[in-house]
C-alpha cells in the first residue's frame, strides 16, 4: 500500500544553521528549582560539588545543555544583584515576592550562576531588572561580571575570589513588562529599553522583553520604536505557555482524556501561527532580520500537583508534553531563520521540567529525553522538509497527525518526527537527496499518554533504540508508531 504520508528532505536548499541556544534551559528562583533543586548546599548529605547536585550536572552535560537563563522571570525584576554577593553569611535574607512568599537567602548568587554554568558546560544568559531596578544597578553588574579593567565593581569582584571576568552571551533588559516586571505600555518600555541599553557596556548581546503570546501591538510598537537603534538591541523576546484549560484552571498534568490531549496539541501547533505572526511584524522594521526571536520562556503549564505549594509550580511530565516538546522544537528549528534562542521552563521541579528531584532521589522527564535525543540538531544545517501529512481528529477539530524538521552535519541527515495520533501509526514515505546508505533510529514512547517517570518507577518512558530498515533509491519506508516521537539518521 503506498504511505499516505510523505516527507521530502531537501538537503540541497540546506543553509541556516539551527543555533544551538534554541536547545536553551531556564533557572528561576522559583519553588524547587535552584534551592532544594540542583543546588543543596554544600553540608547536604546529597552527593554534590560546591553545593550542586552531581546527578544533575551528569545528567545535564549528558542531555548537552547548550545555555542556562537565570534569575528569573518575575522574579528578576525584583532581584538585587548586590543581595547575592559575598560572604553567605552576610547576604541578607529578602521576601521571594512572586513565588510563595517565601524567604530567599540569597546563597545563590551571581558567583554561583556562572559557577554552575561552567560545571554544566553551558553558556549564560543573566537577566536584569528593569522594573524595580535602576540603569546604575544594570550597568554595575554587567561590569561587574564583564570587566577587565580596573573599577570599584572589578575590585570587588575579586575580593570575592573571582580574578578574571566571566564570559556572558546573553543579557535581557527586562522581563514581561508589560506584566510582573512592571505592567508598563510598550511605548514606556521601549524608551526604557534604550535607556538601559545605552549604559550596559559589556553586555554583548542585549534582549528586549518581548510580547506576551498574540500581543502584536507589542510587538509593533517595540520593533518602530527600536528600528533606529539596531546597535543596541539584539534580540527581541516572546513568551507563550501551552495550558489547555487556560489561564485560570490549567488543567492537570497527568489525569487528562484524549480530548484534552487534542486540544494541548492544537495549542501546542499555535506556536508556530504566533511566530509567523511576530515575525512577519519583526521583517517589516527589520528585513534583514538583525534583531532575533528569542522565545526564552514556553512550555506546558499545568495545574500544579495536589498538594504541592501553588506557589512553587511543581508539577508531573508525561509523554504527552514528550510530544508537546518534539513540536515545538522542530517548530523552533523550522524557524531558524529568526529564531535564535529558546528556553523552556523550568529545568528542575518547575513547569515542564527535564529534572524532578524528592530528597536524595532524581529523575529525568520524558521532555529530558527528548531534548537528548534532538541535541543532534544543535549548530547543524537546516534541511527544508516538505511534509504531507494524515490529519488527527477529535470532536471535528483537524490538526495534522505529523510533524518534523530536519538537519545535516558531519555527513549525517537527521529528521526528528512527532506522531501525535494516540491510535494510529502512522506509515511515511521518506525521501531525500544525498547518498545516505544506513538508517537507524531513536524512539520516546509510551503505554499511554499518561505514561510518566516516577520515583518508585522512574524509566517508565525513555530513549529507546528504534528499528529501520534500508534507504533505497533515494527513499525509506518508515511506520511511526501511535504518540511517538522518533529520530532517523541517515548516513
Ligand atoms: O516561568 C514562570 C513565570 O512565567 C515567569 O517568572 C514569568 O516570566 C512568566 O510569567
Amino acid at each position: 500500500i503506498f504511505a499516505q504520508n510523505k516527507i521530502t528532505a531537501h538537503t540541497d536548499k540546506a543553509e541556516t544553521t539551527i543555533n544551538r541556544d534554541i536547545y536553551g534551559h531556564f533557572a528561576e528562583h522559583l519553588g524547587r528549582c535552584i534551592y532544594d533543586g540542583f543546588y543543596v548546599g554544600e553540608g547536604s548529605s546529597i552527593e554534590n560539588v560546591r553545593g550542586f547536585r552531581v546527578d544533575i550536572i551528569d545528567a545535564l552535560r549528558e542531555m548537552q545543555i547548550p545555555l542556562l537563563r537565570w534569575p528569573g522571570g518575575c522574579f528578576a525584576d525584583t532581584y538585587n544583584w548586590k543581595d547575592g554577593i559575598g560572604p553567605k553569611s552576610e547576604r541578607p535574607s529578602i521576601v521571594n515576592v512572586h513565588w510563595g512568599g517565601v524567604t530567599e537567602d540569597n546563597s545563590f548568587g551571581t558567583h554561583e550562576f556562572l559557577d554552575f554554568c561552567e560545571l554544566i558546560g553551558a553558556d549564560a544568559y543573566i537577566n536584569l531588572n528593569v522594573g524595580s531596578g535602576s540603569v546604575r544597578e544594570a550597568k554595575e553588574w554587567v561590569e561587574y561580571v564583564t570587566s577587565a579593567n580596573k573599577s570599584p565593581m572589578t575590585e570587588w569582584r575579586k575580593q570575592n575570589g573571582r580574578e578574571e571576568p566571566w564570559k556572558v552571551k546573553y543579557w535581557g533588559i527586562g522581563n514581561e513588562n508589560w506584566g510582573c516586571g512592571g505592567n508598563m505600555t510598550p511605548e514606556y518600555y521601549a524608551d526604557l529599553y534604550r535607556n538601559y541599553a545605552t549604559y550596559c557596556h559589556g553586555a554583548d548581546y542585549k534582549i528586549a522583553g518581548g510580547a506576551n503570546v498574540a500581543d502584536y501591538n507589542w510587538t509593533e510598537v517595540l520593533m518602530k520604536k527600536l528600528e533606529r537603534y539596531k546597535h543596541i538591541v539584539d534580540g527581541l523576546s516572546l513568551h507563550y505557555y501551552v495550558h489547555p484549560g487556560g489561564w485560570g484552571n490549567k488543567g492537570s498534568a497527568r489525569d487528562f482524556d484524549e480530548a484534552e490531549y487534542h486540544l494541548t496539541m492544537q495549542k501546542t501547533y499555535y506556536m508556530e501561527e504566533l511566530i509567523n505572526n511576530h515575525s512577519a511584524i519583526m521583517d517589516k522594521y527589520d528585513p534583514k532580520k538583525q534583531i532575533d526571536m528569542i522565545v526564552d520562556e514556553w512550555g506546558a503549564w499545568y495545574d500544579c500537583e495536589p498538594g504541592t505549594n501553588p506557589g512553587f509550580l511543581y508539577q508531573q511530565n508525561t509523554l504527552r508534553d514528550a510530544i508537546l516538546a518534539g513540536i515545538h522544537l522542530n517548530i523552533f528549528n523550522n524557524h531558524a531563520d529568526r529564531i535564535k534562542m529558546a528556553n523552556i521552563a523550568q529545568m528542575v521541579n518547575v513547569i515542564q521540567s527535564v529534572i524532578l528531584t524528592r530528597e536524595d532521589k532524581m529523575l529525568l522527564t520524558p521532555t529530558y529525553y527528548i531534548f537528548k535525543m534532538y541535541s543532534v540538531h544543535q549548530d547543524a544545517t537546516l534541511v527544508p522538509l516538505d511534509v504531507e501529512t494524515e490529519m488527527y481528529t477529535v470532536d471535528g477539530k483537524e490538526i495534522p497527525a505529523l510533524n518534523a524538521s530536519a538537519s545535516v552535519k558531519d555527513g549525517k541527515l537527521n529528521m526528528t518526527v512527532c506522531n501525535l495520533n494516540p491510535n494510529q501509526e502512522e506509515e511515511i514515505e521518506y525521501a531525500f537527496d544525498g547518498d545516505y546508505k544506513n538508517a537507524t533510529g531513536m524512539i520516546v514512547t509510551g503505554d499511554k499518554l499518561q505514561s510518566l517517570n516516577d520515583f518508585d518507577q522512574p524509566e517508565e518512558v525513555s530513549l529507546k533504540e528504534f528499528k529501520v530498515g534500508k534507504p533505497k533509491n533515494g527513499k525509506i519506508k518508515l511506520k511511526i508508531p501511535a504518540k511517538s516521537v522518533v529520530l532517523i539518521t541517515l548516513d
